[in-house]
């Protein structure tokens, strides 16, 4: 039987991505490629929806590219590519706008967020249709699962909504996806504010845990890390929204389940432990940030990755995107 299929995508908007990538995406990218016909992709067209640099664009894409080769997607086992190297994504995205109304758009809670900071006036009709573009992701891949955070998740709702319009109206053509998000990874909090996510856009650089940082300022960063009143190293979301984080941080990077993490530590304060997450964080960063580094030392090579992914993602695309034409009523190009 054929494996199923998982798609994912990030954003080339920052020059690292950070924990919350890392443990909330990226590395379960790295696990599903064992088991999944895997494609994964460098959204570079939604990097646009907001007001980005030529030369940022161009180097944050391929220094993304380099993190997921670096963090462990094999490129024999997965395709990794750059969503605007294939053009039916814009394709795609386009009949779907056309099958959107404009109210159920306008309820996506990312885009409300994201347009507050602009003022909504300011704000791009691209960041707008945005979750349509990513809908148009998935779906062209006809992907069984969507690894992401918890962030997602009202996106991939619309995907579901959108690709059964379309089966409805037109007849059977896209496999609805399932999100797949792990629960005790599903949004890791800013160091500073653990009641918010840690964000690229958002966090303040003491909040946020880059994954090419060196270990320096990574150590500092987690011994800074705000905490809560008392000194027990206790799992309480409510009352301990900074510790707890940092909990849920150790046991994901550690493999240790949270009760033993707790057990582990008791009488202990909040130093010892926090040192530990320090360590840990520094321990899978400092392989991957040089792995990168080497990546990026030979730009041609990992451009040619790149084309190699491109076409291989190319080639499923095209399929979907002929029956979606001729299921609209598109004429034949002769
Ligand atoms: P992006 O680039 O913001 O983030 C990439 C992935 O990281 C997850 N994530 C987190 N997980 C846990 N804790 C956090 N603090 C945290 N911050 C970010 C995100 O949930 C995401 O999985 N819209 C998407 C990109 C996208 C996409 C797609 C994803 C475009 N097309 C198709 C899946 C399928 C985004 O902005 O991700």
């Amino acid at each position: 039987m054929a494996r199923p299929r998982v798609l994912s995508g990030i954003q080339p908007t920052a020059d690292s991505f950070h924990l919350g990538n890392y443990l909330g995406a990226v590395r379960q990218w790295v696990t599903m490629q064992e088991t999944h016909d895997a494609f994964y992709c460098v959204v570079d067209l939604h990097a646009i929806t907001v007001p980005t640099e030529p030369d940022a664009l161009r180097r944050r894409s391929r220094v993304a590219a380099a993190q997921l080769f670096a963090a462990g997607l094999d490129p024999e086992r997965s395709t990794v590519f750059v969503q605007s190297h294939v053009r039916e994504h814009t394709e795609l995205a386009w009949v779907l706008i056309c099958l959107t109304g404009m109210g159920e758009a306008g309820r996506m809670t990312q885009f409300k967020d994201k347009s507050a900071k602009f003022g909504e006036s300011a704000a791009s009709v691209g960041l707008f249709t945005y979750p349509i573009l990513q809908a148009a992701d998935i779906l062209l891949y006809q992907a069984d699962r969507v690894p992401v955070g918890a962030d997602q998740k009202q996106h991939l709702e619309l995907t579901r909504d959108l690709g059964q319009r379309f089966n409805h109206r037109f007849g059977d053509t896209f496999r609805l996806p399932e999100p797949y998000i792990l629960k005790e990874v599903e949004k890791i909090t800013d160091l500073q504010d653990p009641t918010a996510k840690m964000s690229k856009s958002s966090s303040s650089p003491a909040g946020i845990l880059d994954v090419l940082e060196q270990p320096g300022p990574l150590r500092k960063k987690v011994m800074r890390a705000v905490t809560d009143t008392g000194s027990e190293v206790l799992f309480d979301e409510e009352n301990k929204p900074g510790i707890s984080n940092l909990l849920r941080i150790q046991s994901a990077l550690t493999g240790t389940p949270i009760p033993e993490l707790v057990a582990r530590y008791e009488g202990q304060g909040y130093g010892t432990f926090k040192k530990d997450v320090a360590e840990a964080v520094a321990e899978t960063f400092t392989p991957i940030r040089e792995r990168t580094e080497k990546l990026l030392a030979d730009e041609k090579e990992l451009d040619r990755m790149l084309a190699v992914g491109a076409g291989r993602a190319s080639a499923v695309a095209k399929e979907t995107m002929a029956q979606v034409r001729d299921k609209v009523g598109f004429l034949p190009t002769l």
